[in-house]
Parts: structure tokens; C-alpha cells; sequence
């Protein structure tokens, strides 16, 4: 049985840092430091995983980061009082709030806080309005990532069934528009489907693209794709095991069969993941640069 095509995220974001570097170079020249500003509640391990690895990058290019730690029983007013702060501070080009936040704070009264222009996540309204009517800002870092390991690899999705598999403001939701939109690269025909679609194996087996972004490990089975379809793998899932660690990270893909079946997928850890945090950076150069 042939092998498929690894589609490699690291590959591609180490690409884009050498395409940011003379950006960078240029901001630094003019005595700008792009800067972000993170802010992490509570405990959450996997969130906390992420902030680590987002603000290691930073730390490594040499650029301005700096976390904002709060404990998860702080108040609406206090993480709004902060965001506030925040968005007159210019020395942060972008702030990011890591999700999801806990329940007693209205995650979308925070994101509708920050300023437009510093919402290198994409998430405001307002951000996420220009990206529905095709006239995009800053786009979602994992889609936007998404996007851009296609493009890497020449994957054309026009005249392509795109399947979307989960419909978060995160991923689905504007990966189904960035596939769908009438541009160069995008233009395919794509079908969203979510946790209220019955029979979802009848809309997968006919997809081209399949992009799953779910957070449930293994969920795409090789019995739900038809031969030689390109995968999308979003999830980053733990699942406890006996190593050292205690856990091994697998995607909402179940590897060995899809992988067997499918032309070209990406591979968890190493596929998505990097790009997410590569289109942060690129996004926040461009918020330095504006
Ligand atoms: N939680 C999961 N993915 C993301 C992301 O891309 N940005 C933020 N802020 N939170 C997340």
C-alpha cells in the first residue's frame, strides 16, 4: 500500500520565520520590538502548554512577550481593567487571551474588550466580520496556519468537496469560510458539519479535504474516507499512557488507518500545531507594522 504524503507543519513554519525575518528586521531597525501580551487564567494544563510554547517562540526570535498569570476565580471587572491597560500599552502590538476562560467569566465580553487592532487571535467581532465578508484583518492563527500548509504543499481546493468537522469561532467556523471564499487557493465547495449532523461517515466518504478539528482523539476512522483524500488533523487530545510523562498527544485522527487510506495528512504532534503559533508571530508583525 503506498504511503501517504506527511504534510509538515514544522517545515512550513520554519519557512515562515525565514519570510518574517526582514520584517522583523525592518521594525527592529526602526526601534520597534513586536510585542504581545499574553493572558492565561487559571490552571488548565494543556492551556498552560500552549502559552509556554506561543511565548518560547517569542522569547527565541528575540521578540517582546510577557504573561499575564491570574488565578481562575478572578473577576469579570479585574481581567477587563487589565485588557483595558493592555490596549493603551504600546509596547504590545498584539494581546492574546488564552481560551477557554473559566466558566463565571464571559468569554466574549473579554474578546470584545480588546482593541480590533491588537486582536492578532482574530476573534473580535469585528475581525471576525471582515473575515466573513471576504475583506479579512487578522485571520484565526489555526486556520489561517491551515491555509497556508495547502498552499505549501500546492493543494489546490477549488473544483475540491472541503468537509469541515466542528464549528468553534477557533476553527471550523473560519476554516469553512477560508476554503469556501473566491480567491486564489480557497474557492472550494465546502460542507460544515458538527456535533447536530446525522450521519457525518455519509458527508466524509464524499469529501476531498476533510478537516477535522473536534478534540475528540481518533475520531476520524478509515472506514468514514474514501482512498487517497487529503487530512487535516486540528486536535491536540492527551491520552494517559504508561511513559514517563504519563500521557502521549494524539489528534482527532485515528493515525494508523487514515494515514494508510489518505494521500496527504498532517501528523500530530508537528502538523497544525507549529503554523498556529508561526501565524501568531506573523500576526503580530503585522499589528507591529500597522
Ligand atoms: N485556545 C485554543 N486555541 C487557541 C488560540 O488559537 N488562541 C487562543 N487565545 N486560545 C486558544
Amino acid at each position: 500500500m503506498s504511503e501517504s504524503l506527511i504534510l509538515s507543519g514544522k517545515e512550513v513554519s520554519a519557512s515562515v520565520y525565514d519570510d518574517l525575518s526582514d520584517r522583523i528586521g525592518a521594525l527592529l531597525d526602526n526601534d520597534i520590538i513586536p510585542g504581545l501580551a499574553v493572558v492565561l487564567v487559571g490552571e488548565d494544563p494543556a492551556s498552560q502548554v500552549y502559552v509556554r510554547s506561543k511565548t518560547r517562540t517569542f522569547n527565541k526570535l528575540k521578540l517582546h512577550t510577557k504573561t499575564y498569570k491570574l488565578p481562575s476565580n478572578i473577576t469579570e471587572k479585574i481581567l477587563l481593567d487589565l485588557i483595558s491597560k493592555l490596549n493603551q500599552d504600546s509596547n504590545f502590538h498584539g494581546i492574546l487571551v488564552q481560551l477557554p476562560l473559566p466558566k463565571h467569566i464571559g468569554s466574549d465580553k473579554i474578546i470584545n474588550a480588546i482593541l480590533p487592532q491588537k486582536d492578532v487571535d482574530g476573534f473580535h467581532p469585528e475581525n471576525a466580520g471582515l473575515l466573513s465578508i471576504g475583506r479579512p484583518r487578522f485571520i484565526p492563527c489555526t486556520p489561517k496556519g491551515i491555509m497556508r500548509i495547502l498552499e505549501h504543499y500546492q493543494i489546490i481546493l477549488e473544483g475540491k468537496h472541503v468537509v469541515v468537522i466542528g464549528r468553534s469561532n477557533i476553527v471550523g467556523r473560519p476554516i469553512s469560510i477560508l476554503t469556501s471564499i473566491k480567491t486564489e487557493g480557497a474557492n472550494g465547495t465546502t460542507t460544515l458539519c458538527h456535533s447536530g449532523t446525522p450521519q457525518i461517515e455519509t458527508h466524509t466518504r464524499k469529501a476531498d479535504v476533510i478537516i477535522v478539528a473536534l478534540g475528540v482523539p481518533g475520531f476520524l476512522t478509515n472506514e468514514m474516507i474514501k482512498k487517497d483524500v487529503i487530512v487535516i488533523d486540528v486536535g491536540i487530545n492527551r491520552v494517559e499512557d504508561d511513559s514517563e510523562k504519563g500521557y502521549r498527544l494524539v489528534g482527532d485522527v485515528e493515525w494508523e488507518g487514515v494515514s494508510r487510506k489518505a494521500s496527504a495528512i498532517t501528523p500530530v504532534p508537528g502538523g497544525v500545531g507549529p503554523m498556529t503559533i508561526a501565524m501568531l508571530v506573523e500576526n503580530t508583525v503585522e499589528a507591529a507594522e500597522n
